[in-house]
């Protein structure tokens, strides 16, 4: 028997509409887990270099986690993996909600879709049954509207509903995938699926999941809930209140903007606002979140509750959670939170990524300012008016030409860097804030910090959230709170972590950016990962869990809980092995694609001082402690020590080595 997962894959050929339910090696899951290892391995299979983004060959995977559906809180990651049109690189998205335990529920650890249906479909899957269904009557439809309109149509109140919008349907670069309240933001995966024609994926599950020791497995997890609700109700002291408390940054809750607003950066990411929140701007953006935000709620198994439903004049209601509050009104340059919710509330159902889409409508007019575009380009046609003067009408009306791609808004659908190619004119130039042909994070922050700039160079998964977390972004300046801080740090690998942290200091020689040393920032840089790395592959919510300080999962209960709920006995040792493992399949598929050193730097101005020769010391000695050479390539050594030698093969033949 199959303990944490079902041991089944739908497979469903877009093109013939064949589907077939097809048996898993067990054999993988003891490799690479789950999640992002074995959609890896997948990709490394059947998705060859030479395979573009909207070729038929490309395939869009969607996939549980191993402890997705079990017991475990937070478990219901869905990670969506598929070569992405933004980066042409193999991209790994996530989304919360319900969608994976409903998967395993149906059946099924992984929906892998290929080819491209002539015309838009969305696929209905209750069980063992699979339903390929005309969605012609939802072309142009909202991503959340379709949801509700699908589980209308279906009489399955139940059902929970992936879905795309306008902007998938258009193959937008950086369009989403929605569902519920989460999204697969980044990397256009929502493109990838337009492409292929599917406009939805509703899913319901009714079968059990087994796992294999369930008494020890509920004891760890009860243990995990005890430990939640006493976090939430005893943050880490003197800490950001974001990470002072356990959840995907808790941008529901918090309604103090000071240092997002005043230390991330406006328009495309080019203007720091030093004194922006006032007091008439603290009371007013408290005032509209308080009454935007309806509840707060969570995912599938998790008590944190860091969503909201937000319910504002205008759009209809819609579920937000982190950043995004803040990413239209900080782009638009539009000084009033409401008009930030509601664009957001327009943005989610044309389904596009709050990171990217408002840098690119930002990216639209500083052209037209720098005289690189001229009014022309932003007349108006019979189909729409001209482009309006106000920040927020004009933001409105570029978000929608880009969405439909219509006249200037088609080139700006392909994001900045690919913009900036087609334009010409220089205005490669303002792309300013990419990392690997995508908009980065919107910062632009002071002296480079060792520990994040090895994390920007070296993250395949290309969001900075998806490998922060863990060690503090900052040193406390008393030496009695570093000591406090301690204290109850169990998660630490081991307790060097807890000397080096003691010792950090605001300023002086024990201060960033050479304390804590390139030794010790190596092993911080590569915990921090590894503990993403097994979320990503496990299925389980960084919010609890990797991007936390003081998290309920860690490198030291992660084997138990694993073994428990599997039954394969992994030890911490073991654990690690699969996921240095599943780093190094992650990176060769890239390498493959052509990935190298030059891929492996952060946007030119993301900091304004930089120390070129410390840089390169830390980032060819952090290439060499992961087992890659200097153009970032996993050496032979390397690969053969993880049993990847077929990899190895593959980059000979290849001539990549
Ligand atoms: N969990 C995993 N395993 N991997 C991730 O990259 N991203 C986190 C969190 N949980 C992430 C994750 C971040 S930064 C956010 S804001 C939320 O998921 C996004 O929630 P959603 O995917 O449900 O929309
Ligand atoms: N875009 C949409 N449409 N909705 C969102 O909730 N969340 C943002 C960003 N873009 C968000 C979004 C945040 S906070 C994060 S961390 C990333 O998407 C998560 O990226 P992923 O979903 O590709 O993993
Ligand atoms: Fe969902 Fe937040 Fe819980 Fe993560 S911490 S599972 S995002 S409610």
């Amino acid at each position: 028997m199959r303990y944490a997962e079902t041991g089944y894959n739908l497979e469903i050929d877009l093109t013939t509409g064949n589907v077939e339910r097809v048996e898993t090696d067990p054999k993988d899951t003891e490799f690479l887990l789950g999640g992002v290892g074995t959609s890896s391995k997948i990709m490394w299979d059947r998705v060859g270099p030479e395979v573009k983004p909207f070729d038929p060959e490309n395939l869009l995977i969607f996939s549980s986690g191993l402890l997705c559906g079990t017991s475990c809180p937070g478990a219901n990651r869905t990670m969506i993996t598929s070569v992405s049109p933004q980066t042409d690189f193999v991209a790994y998205s996530m989304m919360g909600g319900f969608f994976s335990p409903e998967m395993k529920y149906a059946g099924y650890d992984k929906i892998i879709f290929r080819g491209k249906s002539p015309k838009l479909v969305y696929i209905w899957i209750k069980d063992d049954k699979v339903e390929i269904r005309d969605a012609s009557h939802l072309s142009g439809k909202g991503s959340v509207e379709t949801q509700e309109l699908i589980r209308q149509e279906l009489k399955e109140p139940r059902a929970h509903v992936a879905a795309i919008g306008l902007a998938g349907e258009n193959r937008v670069f950086f369009a989403s995938i929605e569902q519920g309240r989460s999204s697969a933001s980044r990397l256009g995966l929502g493109a990838v699926m337009g492409d292929k024609g599917i406009k939805a994926i509703a899913i319901r599950g009714t079968k059990d999941l087994n796992v294999a020791r369930p008494a020890e497995l509920i004891e760890i997890n009860n243990w995990q809930m005890e430990y939640m609700w006493w976090r939430q109700e005893n943050p880490i002291p003197k800490m950001m209140p974001i990470m002072a408390i356990l959840g995907s940054p808790q941008e529901m809750l918090e309604c103090d903007e000071k240092w997002h607003t005043e230390n991330f950066s406006w328009g495309n990411s080019r203007v720091r606002r030093k004194n922006f929140w006032t007091p008439e701007i603290e009371e007013a953006w408290t005032r509209q979140q308080l009454s935007a935000r309806k509840r707060l709620i969570s995912c599938y198994n998790c008590p944190i509750k860091c969503g909201a439903l937000i319910s504002v004049p205008g759009v209809a209601a819609y579920m937000m959670k982190c950043f995004t509050k803040l990413t239209y009104a900080m782009g638009a340059f539009v000084d009033d939170l409401e008009w930030g919710l509601q664009t957001a509330g327009k943005a989610i159902e044309y389904g596009v990524d709050g990171f990217s889409c408002p840098q690119v409508v930002a990216y639209a007019f500083e052209l037209k300012e720098a005289g690189i575009l001229t009014e022309e380009d932003f007349a108006g046609t019979d189909a729409y008016p001209p482009c309006p003067e106000d920040n927020a009408g004009r933001f409105l009306w570029m978000l929608d030409r880009i969405v439909r791609r219509e006249g200037i808004g088609n080139i700006f659908a392909d994001g900045t860097y690919w913009a900036g190619k087609t334009i010409g004119k220089g205005a490669e130039k303002y792309a300013h804030n990419n990392i690997r042909k995508h908009e980065q994070a919107p910062l632009k922050l002071g002296a480079v910090n060792p520990i994040y700039y090895l994390m920007y160079c070296t993250n395949e998964k290309l969001n900075i959230t998806q490998i922060e977390g863990q060690w503090p972004q900052m040193p406390y300046s008393k030496p009695e709170d570093r000591e406090a801080y301690v204290k109850d740090w169990f998660q630490v690998p081991d307790d060097r972590f807890k000397e080096w942290f003691k010792l950090w200091e605001m300023k002086g020689e024990h201060a960033l950016p050479y304390f804590p040393g390139i030794p010790e920032i190596f092993e911080i840089v590569d915990w921090m990962e590894r503990m993403h790395l097994i979320d990503d592959m496990c299925g389980v919510c960084t919010g609890i869990s990797a991007f936390h300080l003081k998290p309920p999962y860690h490198i030291h209960n992660y084997p138990k809980i694993i073994s428990a709920a599997t039954g394969m006995d992994i030890s911490e040792e073991e654990l690690i092995k699969i996921t240095k493992r599943d780093r190094q399949l992650i990176r060769a598929n890239n390498v493959r694609r052509g990935w190298r050193q030059i891929d492996d730097m952060p946007p030119e101005d993301h900091w304004a001082k930089r120390l070129p020769e410390y840089e390169k010391q830390l980032l060819e000695g952090y290439q060499a402690y992961k087992g890659w050479d200097t153009e970032g390539i996993p050496t032979k050594e390397s690969l053969e020590s993880l049993d990847l030698g077929f990899v190895a093969e593959d980059f000979e033949k290849r001539g990549i080595f």
